[in-house]
């Protein structure tokens, strides 16, 4: 493993910054001073020190869940938490989920401990697509479809491009496909409000490369090692 990654993954900062702590000076390697930031090491036997403090490597877990309804996307709250349905993972006091998804919005959710991924998924420069089923009521006329293709004005804020497909129309509502690159707070549903359909169900199929696929609701499951490869590929980390 690079160096920067070792300390990067073991809490010493973004990428950037251990790169700046390397080229300083006080990062060792079995006692002898690196600079070289792409110099490889073995984390399992070499020691590595930051000024004298000798480095432990943090093991990094990544967890979908499929969120059910009714909890609450935090570490902490008053009422249930995302983080109950998981606590019988090891070191699960230092997870936490990856963006947010309202109390009454269901799946995907990523649950993680890796900070400098969570920090990049959620950042709008990576413009991590999110795939969302939203329940609506009425039926959308292609006006409005089109609306909230080219972006909406929400007020503080006029939405980014989305790609929007109309799965299926019954008598009082539709189910609508709507894949959001932004992460603004309530986005969907406000997108969806302004233009006269108020949503009555939010589910989030993909975030990023991830999808839900037959995950039941209330389960998780780690990501495949392919599955963090492909995210951490998508958010410019390797
Ligand atoms: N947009 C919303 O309005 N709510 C969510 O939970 C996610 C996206």
């Amino acid at each position: 493993m690079r160096l920067d990654r070792f300390l990067a993954e073991s809490g010493y900062g973004t990428r950037k910054e251990v790169k700046k702590l390397i080229k300083s000076g006080i990062v060792k390697v079995n006692g002898t001073t690196v600079r070289d930031a792409s110099r490889r090491i073995k984390p399992e036997s070499d020691i590595v020190t930051v000024d004298g403090d000798e480095v432990f490597h943090i093991d990094r877990f990544y967890i979908m869940l499929n969120k059910p309804a009714g909890y609450i996307t935090s570490t902490k709250d008053r009422e249930l938490t995302v983080m109950e349905l998981i606590c019988d993972v090891p070191r699960f006091e230092n997870l936490f989920p990856v963006g947010r998804l309202d109390k009454d919005t269901t799946g995907l959710l990523l649950i993680t401990n890796d900070g400098e991924l969570a920090h990049r998924l959620t950042h709008p420069k990576w413009k991590v697509p999110k795939v969302y089923l939203a329940t609506v009521e009425g039926k959308l006329s292609e006006k409005e479809i089109k609306k909230l293709q080219n972006g909406i004005n929400l007020g503080d804020f006029i939405t980014k491009p989305a790609r929007v497909k109309v799965l299926t129309e019954n008598r009082d509502d539709s189910q609508v496909e709507i894949e959001i690159t932004e992460g603004k707070y309530h986005q969907v549903k406000r997108m969806f409000e302004k233009i006269g359909h108020p949503v009555k169900r939010l589910h989030r199929v993909s975030f990023g490369t991830l999808k839900l696929g037959n995950l039941p609701e209330g389960e998780y499951r780690f990501l495949t090692e392919e599955e963090v490869k492909k995210l951490k590929e998508a958010a410019g980390l390797r």
